[in-house]
C-alpha cells in the first residue's frame, strides 16, 4: 500500500471540516424519523453513528450529505449549509453507499473516470493517474478492466471507496461498509476506512451496526436510538455502557429459553 500521500496535486487537499448538527429534526408526513438531534464532529476524525435498524441513521447520513432537507433544524458543514446545492462545490463530498451503487455496464475504470469526466476536472491522462492512485491504494489495479458483476461483494465495496476517492474527498461518508461482508472482509475494510483518514486527512462519518468496525476505528461515536441521540463519547466510554438500551445494543444477552421474537410479537414491532 503506498505512503505517498494521496492526491497532493488537489486544491481541495489539505482543507478539513468539520460538521455540526444543530436541533436537527426530519419528519416524513407524520413520522418523525429525527429528534432534535445535536452533534459536532470535529476536522479529521472519525466518528461513527451505531444504532439499531431503522433508527434513523441514513437518513441522518443523508442530512450531512446534502440529499435530506431538514423538517427543522440545520446541518452545517464547516460554515456551510449543508442543504445548500452550492456547498457541494465548496466541499468536497463523497458517500460510499450500503450497495456500493456501481454501474454494472461500466467497468471498474470507467466507474471511477465517470466522476473526473462529467466534471472535466482534468485530461484523459490526469483522469488515468487519478483513477490508477485510487485502485492502487485498495490494491485494486488488476481490477480495472473488470465488470462489477465479475466482483465479490468485498471487492465491489473496495471499487466504491476507491470511486469516491476519485472525488479528492475532504469528507467520507460511509454507510454501513461491512453490512453483507465476512469477518475478515469486514477486518479489511475496516483497515481500509483507517488508512485513508491516515493518507488524506479526510473527516470520516461511517454508519454502522458493526461494533468491532466502531471500536477499533473511531474517534468518537454516537448511538442513535428511535431518532434520538442516546451517547456521544470516545470507544472506551462505551466499553462498559451504564445506559441500559447501549449496553443492550453493544452486548445482547442469547437467551435461549425466553427467545427475543415471541417477545416482539406482542410489542408493536
Ligand atoms: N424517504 C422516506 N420516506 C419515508 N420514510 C422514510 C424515508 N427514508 C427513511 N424513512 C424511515 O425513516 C426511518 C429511519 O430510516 P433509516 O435512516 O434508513 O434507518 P437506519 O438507521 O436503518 O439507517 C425508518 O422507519 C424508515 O422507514
Ligand atoms: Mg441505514
Amino acid at each position: 500500500m503506498s505512503t505517498s500521500p494521496a492526491f497532493t496535486a488537489s486544491p481541495f487537499v489539505g482543507k478539513t471540516f468539520g460538521i455540526t448538527v444543530a436541533k436537527l429534526t426530519k419528519k416524513f408526513g407524520r413520522t418523525t424519523v429525527l429528534r432534535d438531534i445535536d452533534l459536532e464532529v470535529k476536522p479529521g476524525e472519525i466518528f461513527c453513528i451505531m444504532g439499531p435498524s431503522g433508527s434513523g441513521k441514513t437518513v441522518l447520513l443523508k442530512h450531512i450529505a446534502g440529499l435530506e432537507t431538514a423538517t427543522s433544524g440545520e446541518v452545517r458543514i464547516g460554515e456551510y449549509d449543508a442543504a445548500d446545492p452550492e456547498t457541494r462545490n465548496k466541499v468536497h463530498l463523497a458517500l460510499v453507499f450500503q450497495a456500493g451503487a456501481l454501474f454494472n455496464s461500466l467497468s471498474v475504470y470507467d466507474n471511477l473516470a465517470l466522476y473526473p469526466r462529467e466534471h472535466r476536472e482534468c485530461n484523459e491522462a490526469g483522469i488515468r493517474e487519478r483513477v490508477m492512485h485510487a485502485l492502487s491504494i485498495l490494491s485494486l489495479e488488476k481490477a480495472a478492466n473488470k465488470f462489477p458483476s465479475d466482483l465479490s461483494g468485498g471487492m465491489k465495496k473496495r471499487v466504491a471507496i476507491a470511486r469516491a476517492l476519485v472525488m479528492e474527498p475532504q469528507l467520507l461518508l460511509y454507510d454501513e461498509p461491512t453490512s453483507e461482508l465476512d469477518p475478515v472482509m469486514s477486518a479489511t475494510l475496516t483497515e481500509i476506512i483507517a488508512t485513508l483518514r491516515e493518507q488524506t486527512a479526510v473527516t470520516s462519518v461511517v454508519v454502522t451496526h458493526d461494533r468491532d468496525l466502531a471500536f477499533a476505528i473511531a474517534d468518537r461515536m454516537a448511538f442513535v436510538m428511535d431518532g434520538r441521540i442516546l451517547g456521544v463519547g470516545r470507544p472506551a466510554d462505551f466499553k462498559n455502557p451504564t445506559d441500559p438500551v447501549i449496553a443492550n445494543f453493544l452486548n445482547p444477552v442469547i437467551d435461549l429459553k425466553n427467545p427475543r421474537f415471541k417477545q416482539l410479537e406482542n410489542s408493536h414491532e
